[in-house]
């Protein structure tokens, strides 16, 4: 099975970002062949300054690393390496309908919010279902809010079937040359609240970030929202935006041991806080120990890239073969 996914580097992670996505792909690397890419030409359409293009890629690779992403496991790569994207991209813009594409919600957002849409971001879905196409993906985990993105990759995949390939069925997905990705939505019933109990999210600046500096992190930590109530009264941790984070952390009995004092009162938010911070340095202190190494060995990152880069090629050319031969490009 090949699991595909593509991660836009667009910032520090935080836990939200963790436990709502990036541990589902470092947990999902033993169940299949899993590539990862970093989206630098999704990215475009955002970053428009090269120093902080090639910062946000570098940290994107080394978060995953940092994490638990195995390269002798997982292909990570970064998209723009992989020139037969584009190739493709161009290819399936051609049996896309433009009705497709103005339907999109990610396009739709931004013109309704006022922003002037570029041809980049309408084009978006077509370069998102090259990255998934290209490499014949049988799985793609993401998000909810990617689910449209995916079904549009699958119309195109039909249409460009449909269009060149004379034995195929969209009933079964079979007798063509692009094969039907499936999606894997994410589960994301368990929404991350962030220190001012609001999803957690870099827009809101209400983060705990993976990587940041160890007193930040605490002072963040420590400046969680909470109610008034007084030390020795009864607490409700269920209505609690640190029990709420305690509880991704904390083990059952431990979780347990911790419900009953909110209940019996005579701890105060302040020491919720301080163990929530031991916890979160106790889960992510290899990783954090992990990361700061990565930093210093920057050639070691770059070559697991390029090696990644040249595994997810074997696959693209390809695909892209049998792209250009149905097509009479070739
Ligand atoms: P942000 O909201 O910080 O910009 P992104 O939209 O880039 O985060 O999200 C990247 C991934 O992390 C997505 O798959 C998203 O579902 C997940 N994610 C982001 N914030 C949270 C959160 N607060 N709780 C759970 N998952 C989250
Ligand atoms: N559009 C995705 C996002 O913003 C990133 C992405 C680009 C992607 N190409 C992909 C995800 C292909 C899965 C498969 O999060």
């Amino acid at each position: 099975m090949r699991i595909l996914s593509g991660v836009q580097p667009s910032g520090k992670l935080h836990i939200g970002n963790y436990f709502g996505a990036i541990r589902q792909f470092v947990d999902l690397q033993h169940k299949g062949h899993g590539l990862y890419f970093i989206a630098d030409l999704h990215a475009l359409t955002t970053i428009r300054n090269a120093d902080t293009m090639r910062e946000l890629v570098f940290d994107v690779a080394l978060n995953f690393l940092a994490l638990g992403l195995d390269p002798a496991r997982a292909t990570l790569f970064r998209q723009s390496d992989i020139a037969e994207v584009a190739e493709l991209s161009w290819v399936l813009s051609t049996v896309t309908p433009m009705g497709l594409l103005e339907r999109a919600h990610s396009f739709k957002d931004k013109t309704a919010k006022g922003i002037s849409p570029d041809h980049g971001l309408f084009a978006y879905p077509v370069l998102m279902a090259a990255d998934i196409l290209i490499y014949h993906s049988d799985v793609v985990p993401v998000g909810k809010d990617q689910k449209q993105h995916l079904e549009i990759t699958r119309d195109i995949a039909v249409k460009f079937n449909q269009t060149y390939c004379p034995g195929f069925d969209p009933a079964t997905g079979k007798g063509g040359v692009l094969k039907l990705p499936e999606p894997m939505i994410m589960d994301d019933t368990a929404v991350v609240p962030g220190t001012d109990g609001e999803k957690m999210s870099k827009s809101y600046g209400n983060t705990i970030d993976l990587f940041g500096p160890e007193k930040e992190t605490r002072k963040r930590i420590m400046g969680i929202k909470t109610d008034s109530t007084p030390l020795e009264a009864p607490k409700n941790p269920d209505t609690c935006n640190v029990f709420a984070l305690l509880k991704l952390f904390a083990k059952p009995e431990e979780l347990a041991e911790i419900r009953a004092q909110y209940q019996k009162g005579g701890v105060g938010y302040g020491d919720f806080k301080k163990r929530l911070a031991d916890m979160f340095f106790a889960a992510f202190g290899p990783a954090r120990k992990r990361y700061d190494e990565l930093r210093n060995n920057q050639d070691y990152v770059h070559q697991v890239l390029r090696d990644g880069a040249a595994r997810a090629r074997e696959i693209a050319v390809q695909v892209m073969d049998q792209v250009r031969a149905a097509t009479g490009l070739r």
